[in-house]
């Protein structure tokens, strides 16, 4: 499984790219407003620091417009991916810029019927976003279930399935269950994933019975 961070926050990008955990990043409007900076400076510098695809989504919400603004975003860096939203429009769209080989996150996935959509239209990725769908009494996860499964019996299908909204580690866990191929995390679960009480216990344990012993490893 792979693993993006979701986010438009550079330090915390650098960070956890640090670890070589990071496999890619997605950014959406509300992820670039937050950050209070410019949309093609953070893509940039995003781009910089991760090789993989960094997701980086049109505003416009007419063809000819996400034409024009992946057009330009495409050119910021060989790793940007087209994020495009599940409307008839993105989808042409997405089709425009897969036929030139650039690559494509189609988002704003509730559906399996929208997925089949993306993957007919050729894109890179498909975004379902499961803990929206949770927080309206839905299930998330069997979405992703239903996506991963009906992709199985069409190998024509490249697109891979990426995992969005993403509320909590057993999201991710049960995610790589069903076989998604990308998670992409928000940095606090990304550091929930490694924490236990048991490994911090037993590595205080460790530490101090090592100083008992009053050697070095040298
Ligand atoms: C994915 O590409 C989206 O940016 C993101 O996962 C949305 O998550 P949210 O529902 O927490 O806003």
């Amino acid at each position: 499984m792979k693993f993006f961070i979701d986010s438009a926050e550079i330090a915390e990008i650098k960070e956890l790219s640090g670890y070589g955990l990071l496999d890619g990043v997605t950014t959406n409007p509300s992820l670039i407003a937050k950050s209070g900076r410019k949309f093609k400076e953070v893509i940039a510098e995003i781009c910089a620091i991760v090789k993989g695809p960094v997701s980086a989504e049109v505003a416009a919400t007419d063809y000819e417009g996400m034409v024009r603004e992946g057009e330009i975003l495409s050119k910021i860096a060989k790793n940007v991916c087209i994020k495009l939203p599940l409307t008839m429009d993105g989808l042409k769209a997405c089709k425009y810029f897969s036929d030139k080989g650039i690559q494509t996150n189609v988002t704003l996935c509730f559906s399996a019927a929208q997925a089949i959509l993306a993957a007919k239209a050729g894109a890179t990725f498909v975004s379902p976003f499961i803990g929206r769908l949770d927080d309206i009494g839905q299930d998330g996860l069997s979405l992703i279930e239903e996506i991963c499964d009906i992709y199985s019996n069409y190998p024509e299908f490249k697109t891979e399935v990426l995992v969005a909204s993403i509320r909590n580690p057993v999201h991710i866990t049960q995610a790589a269950r069903i076989g998604a191929d990308v998670a992409t995390i928000p940095a606090k679960v990304l550091k929930q994933l490694v924490s236990h009480p048991l490994t911090d216990k037993g590595l205080e344990t460790f530490v101090k019975d090592w100083a008992s012993t009053g050697q070095k490893i040298d």
